[in-house]
């Protein structure tokens, strides 16, 4: 509300206001306002539907005539699924022109590695530890989608992802919240376009709040049962960084958390993201999820499930027609819904607003843009760049890689994969095709132009088919080196894709076995959306590639990789276990009363049969370089509320090659009233360094980011000794120090939430 002294300043005619320095400002009634005031209860509902355009046929197939009159009337506030400049113009026109109120819609799609111009997936993304190139990744995205006549992506989502037999682990960026929220925080800028909504903005979506990822089991769906400090310290960080980075949109997620589905979780999302986070942006619900309130037993009828979802404060019901047949008589039932109905109505009025719908509603509808946009040779260029950065060198014996092109004289592609440019988009492809791609075939191919390529698929992980093995391993044994290109298909990850072994497709395992049976060199080039249980092929290759899913630009980046014109610096957003059976598997966990040590002795924390150690651990990933660590320096001995710390190490690159190192920071809080973590990622930065060249990083960190989710429900920070290391990943720990927290304090946010600053010098 506006101040008294606000008020003597500002003189109000009718609803538009002048202040006295003659500039505008809508102090008593904005537009979503007086707008609300001229609105039905029908009108008013209608804002809140959300009607699909296609999905399962082609975009935009199901508005028809029918549909047209359906916004004639004002009964829709949105449609997902729809796409392409001029037809989306022409749907608008309808809605503003033809409408008793000409009320915008907003349309919607999930853009989320790319619209056309199709980056690696989300998980290989964050690979890049980069918070930088995801948010180059989003800026294309953008550029593209709102060129497409679209206003909202249901991206970026940040939901924590332990258990890699969950198959929308490949849509976030892994295990971990400190990554995860600087991750987030990218994706929402690279969407948005700077920290607000705006006009031309594509709103970015943080989702599934708040603890999707959590599902029992890696069952996608499923329940989630966790303590409150584990979402408050673990799950929902990416989310609070969201809402500070000012994402205009969130979704509740499908699932329950201890019996509450979220959808209805008036404390979740009233209470904590409304309330106690101030973020007052359009809250959708998932795909039908209000009407599967009654699924999850929270609901008799869907009048219930829409006033539950109401009244949690989910503005918008995805699909599901539950606010559009069940709400009206709802709130005839009881007038004291009206409010909250209002409430939301107000909620997409403003982000229409903000996005400039209601004074230029035809600004995403440039046909020419978008014919200029979309596929870009620019947009590839940043494909490639992205998708080089997020490949992690998991493996290299002997320094096999890189490969020289002058030393050799043969090479064998082998793998179905390294033709599949489907696979290479991964899930999530928006309007990505596969044509689109270059295959990895073809990038190594166009690299090595002088090299004999020979190629045979083997085996494919769709199927049990192995009669085409023998031909590929007769072409590696002809070949000086075989490029295996294994692993996960597109649709072996993703939603409702989760699995229960996280082995490779048994024709991959064979193909494998056979291939390197030959005794020749072999690089392995793993395609995969989540962490993999692949012992036996670790011990076996002697070198692998984490190639992800990396998009349209897959061959090329690939190639400039193998051929060492790109040394590869990803590292692991998440570990691989050892097994199928170890999951989930976190480095950042208690210590509990018998901590996993290196003696590995047997009556402590760790099965019987297996090293209690993931097979790559987070923050894992080598390099065609070598990196020395020196020279670790504080700023102080303690610190206290309101003071920063600076912690400084050199880093030098002690090979021969440039390439960029990630160096990590993690932190521990040895003694406190209740156990923390073992070790915290709580700062990095990818850093480029020429051959011999020395860089100097500091952190600089507060008190704040040490507060833990305490018994009272609240951040606090415990006085005491904090132990850091910094290194190159979770397991590859190169200097220690420590430093005292001077005085107890309470904290006002999650601590992974909040973004160490990281300079770097040169030295
Ligand atoms: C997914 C969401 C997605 C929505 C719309 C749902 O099934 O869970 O992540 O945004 O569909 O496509």
């Amino acid at each position: 509300m506006p101040s008294p002294a606000r008020h003597a300043v500002v003189a109000c005619i009718a609803v538009v206001c002048l202040s006295l320095t003659g500039q505008a400002s809508a102090q008593t009634a904005s537009r979503p306002e007086i707008l609300l005031k001229k609105m039905t209860l029908d009108e008013k509902i209608g804002q809140l539907v959300q009607r699909a355009g296609g999905r399962q046929r082609a975009l935009n197939s199901r508005i028809d005539d029918a549909e047209l009159e359906r916004v004639r009337a004002g009964g829709v506030g949105s449609y997902l699924h729809v796409a392409g400049a001029e037809p989306l113009a022409r749907l608008q026109k309808v809605a503003v022109q033809e409408s008793r109120l000409g009320i915008p819609l907003l349309f919607a799609m999930d853009v989320v590695h790319g619209y056309r111009t199709i980056f690696p997936v989300p998980l290989a993304l964050a690979a890049t530890w980069a918070p930088e190139a995801e948010e180059r990744a989003a800026r294309v995205a953008a550029d593209e989608a709102t060129a497409a006549g679209l206003h909202w992506t249901f991206a970026p989502m940040i939901d924590i992802a332990r258990d890699p037999r969950w198959g929308r682990i490949v849509e976030g960026a892994g295990e971990d919240p400190y990554l995860g929220a600087r991750m987030a925080v990218a994706q929402v800028n690279g969407f948005q376009g700077g920290n607000a909504l705006r006009p031309g903005s594509l709103m970015a979506t943080a989702k599934h709040f708040g603890a999707y990822g959590a599902a029992i089991g890696g069952r996608d769906y499923n329940s989630a049962d966790l303590s409150e400090r584990t979402l408050q310290e673990v799950y929902l960080p990416p989310f609070y960084a969201a809402a500070r980075a000012g994402a205009g949109s969130f979704m509740a997620a499908f699932n329950d958390i201890a019996g509450v589905p979220t959808t209805a979780n008036r404390e979740l999302l009233r209470g904590n993201l409304r309330e106690r986070w101030g973020w007052q942006g359009l809250l959708v619900s998932d795909w039908g999820a209000i009407a599967e309130l009654l699924n999850h037993g929270v609901a008799a009828d869907r009048a219930t499930a829409a006033t539950l979802a109401l009244d949690a404060s989910v503005d918008m019901d995805m699909i599901g027609g539950v606010y559009a047949d069940d709400l009206k008589a709802a709130v005839e039932k009881d007038p004291a819904r009206l409010k909250l109905l209002d409430e939301a109505v107000l909620r997409i009025l403003r982000v229409k607003e903000q996005l400039g719908l209601f004074d230029n509603p035809m600004q995403y509808n440039d046909t020419e843009r978008e014919t200029r946009e979309l596929l870009s040779p620019e947009h590839r260029e940043a494909a490639r760049a992205v998708a080089r950065q997020s490949i992690v060198l998991l493996r290299n014996e002997g320094h096999l890689l890189p490969l020289d092109p002058a030393k050799l004289r043969s090479v064998a592609v082998i793998g179905s994969l390294a033709t599949d440019g489907m696979s290479s988009l991964g899930s999530w492809r928006g309007q990505g095709k596969p044509e689109d791609v270059v295959t990895v075939l073809k990038g190594i191919t166009a690299a090595a132009p002088k090299l004999k390529i020979t190629s045979a698929p083997g085996a494919d992980p769709r199927n049990l088919d192995l009669s085409g093995i023998p031909a590929a391993v007769k072409l590696a044994r002809a070949a000086d080196v075989t490029i295996l290109m294994i692993g996960e298909d597109y649709d072996l990850t993703g939603e409702a894709r989760s699995r229960s072994s996280l082995e490779l497709p048994a024709s991959q395992r064979e193909l494998a076995r056979q291939i390197l049976g030959t005794g020749k060199p072999v690089v392995v080039l793993l395609a995969n959306g989540r962490p993999l249980a692949i012992s036996e092929l670790a011990e076996t290759a002697p070198a692998i590639l984490d190639t992800w899913m990396l998009g349209v630009e897959a061959g090329n980046a690939v190639a400039d990789v193998l051929f060492g014109q790109y040394s590869p610096a990803g590292r692991l957003p998440a570990a691989f276990p050892r097994t199928s059976a170890a999951v989930p598997f976190n480095y950042s966990s208690n210590p509990t009363g018998r901590p996993a040590d290196a003696d590995l002795a047997k009556d402590t924390v760790r099965y019987h049969d297996l090293p209690i150690t993931p097979l790559f651990p987070f923050g894992h990933g080598l390099s065609y370089t070598e990196f020395r660590y020196s020279d670790l320096a504080q700023s102080a001995q303690s610190v206290g509320p309101g003071e920063r710390i600076d912690l400084s190490i050199t880093v030098e690159n002690a090979g021969s090659v440039s390439s960029d190192e990630v160096v990590q920071l993690y932190v521990r809080d040895p003694v406190a009233s209740v156990a923390r973590p073992v070790l915290e990622l709580r700062g990095f930065k990818r850093v480029e360094l020429a051959a011999g060249q020395r860089k100097r990083l500091t952190f600089s960190l507060t008190p704040e980011q040490f507060a833990f989710w305490s018994p009272k429900g609240q951040w606090l920070v415990e006085s005491g000794r904090i132990d850091f290391w910094i290194g190159a990943s979770s397991a590859d720990l190169r200097a220690k120090g420590s430093f005292d927290i001077s005085k107890t304090h309470t904290g006002t946010a999650p601590a992974a939430a909040l973004p160490t600053r990281v300079t770097v010098s040169n030295n």
